[in-house]
């Protein structure tokens, strides 16, 4: 078998049982089977299929075929740079959760060193890691609910030999006193609950927590809005990824005695995806 041939089986085969995007899905498992680069495989349509790979790649293309996330299958997800360990206890890093970790880092370049920043809700670790890779003095802070999550992101902390700067708090909301930090991001569950049955059953295979927001999707959103500004250091940020249309919901209790500045930001699909709030300096 060659890789041209195996993937045009195996497209076939996820398209038969309504994966979304059936052909990146099997180029992405086939390098991962074979160990190699995905864009290799378009380059040499005629590499062969060693009998292991294809063998391994079988059994992961039944998993993709019952509607498994890819990054539960081969096992990591890469995000903004670095490469995570991404398992059933955690949510699959997003591409627009690249989109705020990327302007948390504008907003922190803008900052006085010594850096500290909060990963409310930290899941893989995706948001606080990557600061933590391209800021070297940053101290980071991982705080999440559910235990198991917790131990992914400091898996993923060890693996990337970022350890040593950070902190996993478990934890369900955000204490009133405690550390300050220049920063505070967050991607919190923000799907309300009434529409987690309708979700795709790629979605329902992530973790329950990772997605419950309560009854309008925005339980823990409200709640870092209104803890945030007493943890954050003199003009230090708070910035959330949420569910289109929700951030404007929250503008609203941003009062301008706290908050310097505040707005909403859109993803780059155009939706209006992220809230960003300054308090006063
Ligand atoms: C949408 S996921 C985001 C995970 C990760 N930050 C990311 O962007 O990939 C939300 C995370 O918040 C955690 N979580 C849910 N409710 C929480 C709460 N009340 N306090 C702290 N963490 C919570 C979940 O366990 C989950 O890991």
């Amino acid at each position: 078998m060659t890789a041209a041939t195996t993937l045009t089986e195996a497209s076939r085969r996820l398209a038969s049982r309504g994966v979304d995007e059936p052909g990146l899905n099997a180029q992405w498992l086939l390098a991962d089977a074979m160990g190699v680069e995905r864009l290799r495989l378009l380059a040499e349509p005629d590499l062969p299929v060693p009998p292991a790979a294809l063998e391994k790649f079988e059994k992961h293309l039944l998993l993709k075929e019952q509607g498994l996330p890819l990054a539960y299958i081969t096992g990591w997800q890469d995000f903004r740079g670095i490469r995570l360990k991404v398992d059933a206890r955690v949510l699959v890093p997003r591409p627009e959760t690249e989109e705020l970790a990327g302007f948390a880092a504008d907003f922190l370049k803008t900052r006085p060193e010594p850096l500290s920043a909060l990963d409310y809700g930290a899941g893989s670790g995706a948001i606080g890691l990557c600061l933590a890779t391209e800021f070297p003095g940053l101290r980071l802070t991982a705080l999440e609910k559910s235990p198991e999550a917790l131990a992914c992101a400091r898996e993923n902390a060890l693996a990337l030999d970022l350890a040593g700067r950070c902190e996993f708090i478990e934890a369900d909301t955000l204490a009133a006193s405690g550390p300050k930090f220049d920063l505070i991001a967050a991607n919190p569950p923000y799907i309300p609950s009434s529409v987690i049955p309708g979700l795709s059953p790629e979605v329902l295979s992530e973790p329950y927590v990772a997605l419950d927001g309560g009854g309008d999707g925005l339980d823990v959103a409200r709640m870092l809005v209104r803890m945030a500004p007493a943890r954050l250091k003199k003009g230090g940020a708070l910035v959330m990824e949420l569910g289109g249309s929700q951030p404007p919901c929250l503008l609203a209790s941003m009062s301008a005695e706290v908050w310097a500045e505040k707005r909403t930001f859109k993803d780059l699909n155009g939706v209006q995806r992220f809230l960003y709030g300054r308090i006063h300096g």
